[in-house]
């Protein structure tokens, strides 16, 4: 039997193991994917595990995705341009680092049908996630990004990487058509972002990477707005997808049973 483990702090929350698990068994993987709280001090032992064959694929989860790269042989381009690793994989002989969170954010936008076309993106957050939700947007050609996170040096490190990005202060409000909350604030339902939207017009997708609540604050005013909304639900799902897809060679389909299941 295969085995696979997702790894963060916390990871109590974490509904990897829950999805993995019904896909192997859709798909009849002889498999099992379980997840495991460690320090960063235990990276090592994990990666020891994978290189003697104990372990087949690791996911990656806060706050992780960085730190795990010195141990591993090579990146993806995806990685190495977001310095963040969601899944491992041995390829070769050799322990591969990959981001399958752009591809997740690409596909869960997409499924939104919101026009990207010329389009303003305002992303609030400069965490561990953006430089992914960064990379996706710009393969995904849209016109202007602009970036504003509570701490401005975390922001400012963000645009040495990704200098076409625009900065604005935190609490500041640039014209945009989609705005993403991509903080942790909204994880706590009582959570507020604090902004307040004048002049905003219908012609809005209001995202929020959050799916548990699947409705945050930020969500609600978007739709008291009469704007489009989302949550990070499939963002979630299509990175696991991702992620099986290049551990098992099998791509998972999607159905109401899945999100029913997930009951997210
Ligand atoms: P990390 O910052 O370690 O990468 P993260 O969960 O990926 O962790 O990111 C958390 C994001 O939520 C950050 O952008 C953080 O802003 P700071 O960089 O200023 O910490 C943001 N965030 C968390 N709590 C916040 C709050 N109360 N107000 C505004 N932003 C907040």
């Amino acid at each position: 039997m295969k085995k696979y483990i997702v790894i963060g702090n916390p990871i109590e929350h974490s509904l990897s193991p829950k999805l993995h698990n019904y896909l192997f068994k859709k798909n009849n993987i002889d498999a099992n994917y379980g997840k495991r709280k460690i320090n960063k001090n235990e990276i090592q032992e994990i990666i020891t595990e994978i290189k003697g064959n104990k372990l087949d694929g690791i996911n990656v989860t806060v706050p992780f995705k960085t730190d795990v790269i010195p141990f591993l042989d090579m990146l993806s381009e995806e990685s190495q341009i977001t310095q963040s690793v969601n899944t491992i994989y041995i390829h070769d002989k050799k322990l591969v680092g990959h981001n399958t969170d752009i591809k997740g954010f690409e596909l869960s936008l997409k499924d939104t049908e919101f026009d990207l076309n010329n389009k303003s993106i305002f992303i609030l957050g400069a965490g561990g996630v953006v430089p992914s939700i960064i990379y996706a947007l710009k393969k995904l050609g849209v016109s202007k990004i602009t970036v504003s996170n509570r701490t401005s040096q975390k922001a400012e490190n963000l645009k040495e990487n990704f200098p076409n990005i625009d900065l604005v202060d935190w609490g500041d409000q640039p014209e945009f058509d989609i705005i993403i909350n991509a903080t942790s604030l909204g994880l706590n339902k009582e959570d507020k972002i604090g902004l307040i939207f004048k002049n905003i017009n219908k012609e809005k997708l209001f995202y929020d990477v959050i799916y548990n609540p699947k409705e945050t604050n930020f969500l609600r005013t978007g739709k008291s707005l009469g704007c489009q909304v989302s949550n990070g639900k499939m963002m979630f799902i299509y990175q696991a997808f991702e992620a099986f897809k290049l551990w098992h060679k099998v791509k998972p389909k999607i159905d109401d049973e899945l999100k029913n299941f997930l009951d997210l």
